[in-house]
């Protein structure tokens, strides 16, 4: 399986905004995937990173193509069960210089993770919430699974990233604004807040190198689709928040 294979590379082009990110990073050691797919980011990771140990966490059972080494381990888990989230980070017991979570990109898991997630990110470390544009309020998955339309992880990073800005502390009462059932606490958002040295957020800004879809190349550049009729610049697409760890 060839690194080019995930849709990080072709489809939203965010290995160049990573790549960045990692010359900050010092040395990798210890690297979480949530969400392995084909393997494509794994395999991707393995040779960035070649003294690195890397956990890809799926809700599938590891397949036959997925990349095999001494220094790569897969856990089965399902992001929707918390408590197992939480007591599978307990039970590695390892600190993560880099955390990716590409999984099932429900805004709810979104959430989840990235409160029981970012505690196992080292200091300095970065903790990269992919695909965010499926917590668009103009996204498909927003309207199907945030009935209500609560605020959720894109809402809180925001406004983490915009008190940072500011100078201005996030308060308990800017929390319990923010805070939802299924998504986030107020003390929760307050926690995340003081965990987070600095946050960006990464939006593809030109066309993907070839259709999530069909895979072809065979663009209508004036109607921004790809001939297969996918929507290769929609508001809501290929966002990803770069999140430091204080
Ligand atoms: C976008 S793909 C991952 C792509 C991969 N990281 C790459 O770049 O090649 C999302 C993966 O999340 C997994 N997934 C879906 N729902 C999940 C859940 N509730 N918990 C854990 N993983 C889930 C899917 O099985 C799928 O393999």
């Amino acid at each position: 399986m060839s690194e080019t294979a995930s849709d990080k590379h072709y489809w939203h082009r965010y290995t160049d905004t990573y790549e960045a990110a990692f010359a900050r990073l010092g040395a990798v050691r210890e690297i979480f995937e949530f969400g392995v797919f084909r393997g494509g980011s794994i395999a991707w990771l393995a040779r960035r990173f070649p003294d690195a140990r890397i956990v890809g966490a799926d809700i599938v059972e590891p397949l036959p193509e997925w990349p095999r080494d001494p220094r790569i381990s897969y856990e089965r888990i399902d992001q929707g069960d918390r408590a197992g989230v939480q007591a599978m980070f307990a039970r590695l017991g390892r600190r993560y210089d880099l955390l990716i979570e590409d999984g099932s990109h429900l805004p709810a898991h979104q959430a989840a993770c990235l409160t029981d997630g970012l505690t196992w990110v080292r200091p300095g470390g970065l903790y990269v919430l992919e695909d965010i544009h499926t917590s668009h309020p103009a996204n498909a998955a927003f309207a199907e699974h945030q009935a209500g339309g609560a605020p959720n992880a894109l809402h809180v990073l925001l406004a983490i990233r915009h008190l940072k800005d500011r100078g201005r502390a996030m308060t308990p009462a800017i929390a319990a604004r923010l805070a939802a059932p299924g998504f986030f606490a107020a003390d929760e958002i307050v926690a995340l807040s003081a965990r987070i040295a600095a946050l960006d957020l990464y939006r593809r800004s030109i066309l993907p190198l070839w259709c999530y879809a069909c895979g072809g190349d065979d663009f209508d550049y004036a109607a921004l689709r790809c001939a297969c009729g996918a929507d290769l610049y929609n508001v809501a697409d290929s966002m990803s928040f770069l999140l430091t760890r204080a």
